[in-house]
């Protein structure tokens, strides 16, 4: 009898032996996140390493010049009023992924709380963001989409308030507008694949280069890691201990973002023109 669990685990095991001994990272279009200063959004302390590690560690390895990398975390976590702690496992993950001390930030608003029923408001986020984006020339801002990977609300909030930033530097002549990518939210059946989304996606990739096909309908940009960026997201994933229950143990085993990251950009719709 033809026996599925059998052939997946299988499949697992070969998955697994291809990406230890095979694997090498494989990349797509990633100069197109990587033009001028970038800055990563995240809305807790764990986003960088759970979900955008493998981006973050193919910008500072695998271009050169690599592009200057920050990072703005817009809370601190503290919705099980660990802020404090979550802050300082925040500056050991960015330590292990290489965005060192003054690229990164970490904003502790009254109206930016960790909180998983609260939508943030965009014009809030977009003010915070300004400031930054301004002083240090960022030319590119990378966050999740409008489906937050979790549908986490303040997930869903980041890409609002930074199209809103966008526009308002659009109606602000010789302000330099910075282009916005998203993280694509896959269908959960996708995410937890785990060991086997890089060899999917590696695949994807090659077949896109070979028959000239699209693989995800408007990707632009795909990163995939390989195993030693694995292991890095792992230990960057392991400075959050307050975090790490068991559930999430299961995620950083099983979860896509660990391994492959797929962008597309996001482009604000001119509200100073649709207005009239
Ligand atoms: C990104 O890759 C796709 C195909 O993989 C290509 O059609 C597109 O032109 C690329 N974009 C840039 C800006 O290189
Ligand atoms: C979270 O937001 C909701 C409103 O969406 C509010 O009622 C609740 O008090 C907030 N929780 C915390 C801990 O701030």
């Amino acid at each position: 009898m033809f026996n599925v669990s059998r052939l997946w685990h299988v499949l697992l095991v070969v998955s697994l032996l291809v990406n230890i001994f095979l694997g090498s990272p494989a990349q797509k279009n990633l100069s197109l996140l990587a033009d001028g200063n970038v800055l990563l959004l995240t809305a807790h302390p764990d986003d960088e390493c759970m979900f955008f590690a493998p981006t973050v560690l193919a910008l500072s390895e695998a271009l050169h010049p690599p592009p200057t990398v920050y990072s703005l975390c817009l809370s601190v976590g503290n919705a099980d009023g660990l802020g404090d702690v979550r802050r300082r496992e925040l500056e050991g993950s960015l330590d292990v992924l290489g965005i060192g001390e003054g690229r990164r930030w970490v904003v502790d608003k009254p109206e930016l709380q960790d909180n998983f029923t609260a939508e943030w408001d965009p014009h809030v986020i977009s003010d915070v963001l300004r400031s930054y984006v301004l002083e240090h020339h960022i030319t590119t801002i990378l966050t999740f989409d409008h489906h937050g990977i979790s549908s986490h609300p303040n997930h869903i909030s980041l890409p609002k308030g930074a199209s809103h930033l966008i526009n308002s530097l659009r109606s602000a002549p010789g302000k330099p507008q910075p282009r916005l990518f998203t993280l694509v939210t896959v269908p959960l059946r996708a995410k937890y694949v785990g060991l086997l989304s890089p060899l999917l996606s590696k695949a994807s990739i090659f077949l896109s280069q070979v028959l000239r096909v699209a693989d995800v309908p408007q990707s632009k940009a795909v990163v995939v890691s390989d195993w030693k960026g694995y292991v890095r997201a792992h230990r960057a994933m392991r400075q959050h201990s307050s975090q790490l229950v068991w559930f999430r143990w299961l995620y950083v085993l099983w979860s896509r973002y660990m391994w492959v990251n797929e962008w597309v950009e996001l482009v604000p719709p001119d509200q100073t023109q649709s207005a009239g």
